[in-house]
């Protein structure tokens, strides 16, 4: 899919669909008014048929109005205009894009850079409609035999004004690379586990690195051992697939800036090990590897943006299996850091894989960490599948991060990580266990983390609720690819 920006009035722009806006209440957006006026007041006429109230996501499509340049008319409902803020003006481009798309047009034009949308600008709302339209075009048919057909429309335009032409075009070109970026994430995530093994994310993480010149290294089990990675090897143990530690540079930034370190979670497929899970939707399992895709995800925008500064992305990848060789209930394993951990849960893995890659991060001398993972059921509960929970160990940072979740409409919440909480990883036998019983299980397994971050900012994003669907939409949504990008861009001045 393209995107461009053309500046013209809308009723002189030749294209094959026009789209603009209509509040609740039949109230004409100042381009849908253009078009009303140009055309001797066809579009009130057809309103006031009641064909179209301005019901927030409602489209009507209009063919052959006089005096309009466009062949098609695409009424789209906007909902009240008092009500419009970031999820209601991505909902009505959502809408449009999904009316073109059906509709023979092959390119639309979106008469939407200037309807307001809270305090946001044209740059913003430029990049939401490349990323909106992005996800509408998003297919993940790789393992069907017959392909779905290619969706029709090709080109997106964002009518512009001579006053906000450069920003919506700075804001278009942002939105395609973060779509870029989440779109991959996305993929990852959907590939089934006998794919998308720990190698075959190695794989990718090559060909990204390639196509997007960055650094790469892949540690093998055997350099994972010379680094006493005792608790990240704790888990492999079960699988016949050989685990990776996945790292990446992008050095847009000065040669001594210090890099913000991504590290996101690699289990390719979560079984439980020996405290197997339940067989109910343990296929969606496959997705536990979503906080590594958005790592991969977010440093592709990164590099499309050419944003100026380093970051370094760590991913541990391997799968959670039992088998005889399988770490048992009650093991007591040896972690990077010299720390011991009793597992009493096997099934509490991804904390095990983090808490190695956390203490690797140590090397980079980090601005700031942030991991990302499907970490803890517990979270689902706490926050649904709305917001990402967010936790560290600085409060600026974690104001950094929900402000970006903010900007991208792709939302995390500030999780306590109060120290009375770690009393419930005591272990009579270790330095700590690997669970804290069912009370606030999001902020304990936080909690372990916190253990093994305290020489650098950190942050953790548990995104279990977050990182894909379940149901009939079941698929990765490529979350938090664009709150990474958004605080990414932030860091580097280019917001
Ligand atoms: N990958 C799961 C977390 C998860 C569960 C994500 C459900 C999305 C949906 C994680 O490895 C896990 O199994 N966590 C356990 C922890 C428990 C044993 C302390 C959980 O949440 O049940
Ligand atoms: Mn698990
Ligand atoms: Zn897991």
């Amino acid at each position: 899919m393209e995107f461009s920006t053309k500046r013209s009035t809308p009723e002189k722009r030749a294209t094959p669909c026009i789209a603009v806006g209509v509040y609740a209440g039949r109230k004409l957006s100042a381009a849908a008014e253009a078009l009303d006026r140009a055309s001797g007041g066809s579009l009130a006429e057809v309103l006031n048929r009641g064909d179209m109230e301005g019901k927030l996501g409602a489209t009507l499509l209009l063919y052959k109005l006089p005096g309009v340049a466009a062949e098609r008319v695409l009424l789209v409902g906007l909902g009240a205009e008092a009500d419009l803020q970031e999820r209601e003006y991505r909902d009505a481009v959502r809408a449009a894009v999904k009316a073109a798309q059906e509709t023979g047009a092959g390119a639309a034009t979106l008469c939407f850079a200037d309807i307001r949308t809270g305090r946001r600008d044209a740059a913003w709302k430029a990049r939401q409609v490349a990323l909106v339209a992005t996800e509408c075009a998003y297919r993940f048919d790789y393992m069907k035999s017959k392909k779905s057909e290619p969706r029709p429309l090709a080109q997106v335009e964002l009518l512009s004004t001579a006053r906000d032409a450069s920003a919506v075009a700075r804001g278009l070109s942002q939105g395609k690379a973060i779509g870029t970026g989440v779109s991959l994430a996305k993929d990852l995530g959907n590939l089934p586990g006998n794919v998308c093994t720990p190698s075959y994310l190695a794989e990718q993480a090559q060909k990204l690195a390639r196509e997007c010149k960055l650094g790469v290294e892949v540690l093998e089990k055997k350099d994972m051992e010379k680094l006493g990675m005792g608790s990240l090897l704790s888990v492999a143990q079960g699988s016949r697939q050989p685990p990776k530690l996945i790292v990446l540079h992008y050095s847009g930034g000065a040669k001594k800036a210090k890099p913000v370190v991504l590290v996101g979670k690699g289990i390719t497929f979560d079984t439980g090990g020996i405290s197997l899970k339940p067989g109910a939707e343990m296929d969606e399992m496959k997705f536990d590897m979503c906080g590594a895709a958005s790592v991969l995800g977010a440093l592709r925008a990164c590099a499309e943006l050419k944003l100026r500064l380093n970051v370094v992305g760590i991913i541990p990848t391997t799968e959670n299996m039992p088998g005889g060789a399988a770490t048992k209930p009650g093991d007591i394993v040896t972690s990077m850091s010299g720390q011991t951990i009793e597992v009493l849960n096997t099934d509490a893995e991804g904390r095990l894989i983090l808490c190695d890659a956390l203490t690797y991060a140590e090397r980079f001398e980090p601005a700031a960490v942030v991991d990302i993972a499907t970490l803890t059921g517990a979270c689902v509960i706490a926050l649904g599948h709305v917001a990402s929970g967010l936790f560290s160990n600085k409060d600026a940072l974690a104001r950094e991060l929900l402000a970006a979740g903010e900007e991208a409409h792709d939302r995390a919440w500030h999780m306590p990580l109060w120290n009375e909480y770690q009393e419930q990883l005591k272990s009579n036998f270790a330095d700590m266990a690997n669970i804290g019983g069912r009370p606030a299980g999001s902020v304990t397994a936080a909690c372990f983390l916190s253990r093994y971050t305290k020489k650098f900012d950190w942050a953790h994003l548990d995104i279990a609720g977050t990182a894909w669907k379940s149901g009939k939409d079941k698929g990765s949504t490529g979350r938090p690819v664009a709150l990474l990008t958004s605080f990414l861009m932030k860091r580097a001045g280019k917001a």
